[in-house]
């Protein structure tokens, strides 16, 4: 009697009783970032959400950190089915074959947040998202995170100060191109590896968005970092096709409303998030922060927006145009 009561209550909040009946779902969220970054946070309210929505019907285990898997094997175990949602940086798609993702890693192709919302909340970014289909992959939100920095162990002020220097960077051939424009020797390397190859010499130097760089403490062993905001880290969260199309509908339903509301809380924090984390990093006092002058940003620019040109063949002309339609980005004012 008791069961059936509760039954009836669930089934009133707008779930199947098969859904209500059977064992939780689990969906396996697996991510390589720490837990107090915005990515981190975001996945943290995703399971919260989607647990509340669907009123224990699915169980949401997220995994940060790499704990669970490092990048590449993240992407490997969701085509795979061995977890079932993720969210790598958009750097990362490349490997599977999608590289038009890429495009998001163009140096300076985004004047901060509101001109990249144009492409992520807009058709272009839902037109990315699709072209995932076809690997298996369903693409639900996309996640910002923020504007990086390039940090090494000495100083930055222009683009010839990285010449010669090897540098960790995410599994992207634009950047590969990026780092060779400025004569730097780019250094493929999973996120979870960094640290340890900064702080053993194996790299000189990285970029990143400052909650990546002071929750990993790569600040303890980087000695400068300028503020080049050159380039752009977020993410795509994504899951396994055949998993989520074999969700009960009334299910899959309350897990759409608990992403959106999980992105829109995801967006929200990224700016403060990052803001802080370069705060922590300067009252570390292990790090000393360089504020470009317009003249030595205005350099930055003239040396990585060849990147562009040079990665049309990579990410597609097309795709690139497009992003600039957005946008409004108009390379020839620099
Ligand atoms: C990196 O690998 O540098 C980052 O993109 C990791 C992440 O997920 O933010």
């Amino acid at each position: 009697m008791k069961i059936r009561t509760l039954l009836v209550g669930l089934v009133a909040v707008g779930l199947s009783a098969a859904a209500v009946a059977a064992d939780p779902i689990i969906i396996k969220f697996s991510h390589v970032v720490a837990q107090d970054t915005p990515k981190g946070k975001a996945a943290d309210k995703f399971r919260e959400l989607a647990e509340k929505y669907t009123n224990g019907a699915v169980k949401v285990e997220v995994y940060p950190n790499s704990t669970l898997y490092k990048d590449k094997e993240e992407m490997e175990a969701l085509q795979l089915g061995a977890v079932q949602m993720l969210a790598p940086s958009l750097a990362k798609f490349g490997p599977l074959g999608v590289r038009e993702f890429e495009a998001f890693d163009l140096p300076y192709i985004f004047d901060g947040y509101d001109a990249l919302h144009k492409v992520t909340k807009g058709a272009v970014g839902q037109q990315l998202l699709d072209k995932l289909e076809p690997r298996g992959i369903k693409g639900l939100a996309y996640w910002d995170n923020g504007f990086k920095s390039f940090t090494a162990n000495t100083p930055i002020t222009k683009p010839e100060d990285l010449r010669g220097k090897k540098m960790r960077i995410q599994s992207s051939k634009v950047l590969e191109e990026q780092m060779r424009q400025i004569k730097a020797l780019p250094q493929v390397m999973a996120f979870s590896e960094t640290y340890q190859a900064l702080q053993t010499g194996v790299v000189d130097g990285t970029e990143n968005p400052h909650s990546n760089l002071y929750t990993q403490k790569m600040h303890e062993v980087q000695k400068h970092l300028a503020l080049t905001d050159h380039g752009y880290i977020g993410y795509a969260v994504i899951t396994n096709k055949r998993f989520w199309d074999g969700l009960p509908a009334d299910v899959r339903g309350q897990l759409e409303k608990a992403m959106a509301e999980s992105t829109e809380y995801a967006n929200q924090i990224a700016k403060d998030e990052n803001d802080k984390s370069l705060e922590l990093v300067r009252a570390a006092g292990k790090t000393e922060i360089r504020v470009l002058s317009d003249a030595e940003r205005a350099a930055f620019i003239k040396a990585l927006l060849p990147v562009h040109k040079k990665m049309e063949s990579r990410v597609g002309a097309t795709t690139i145009k497009s992003i600039y339609e957005a946008t409004g980005f108009d390379p020839s004012k620099f």
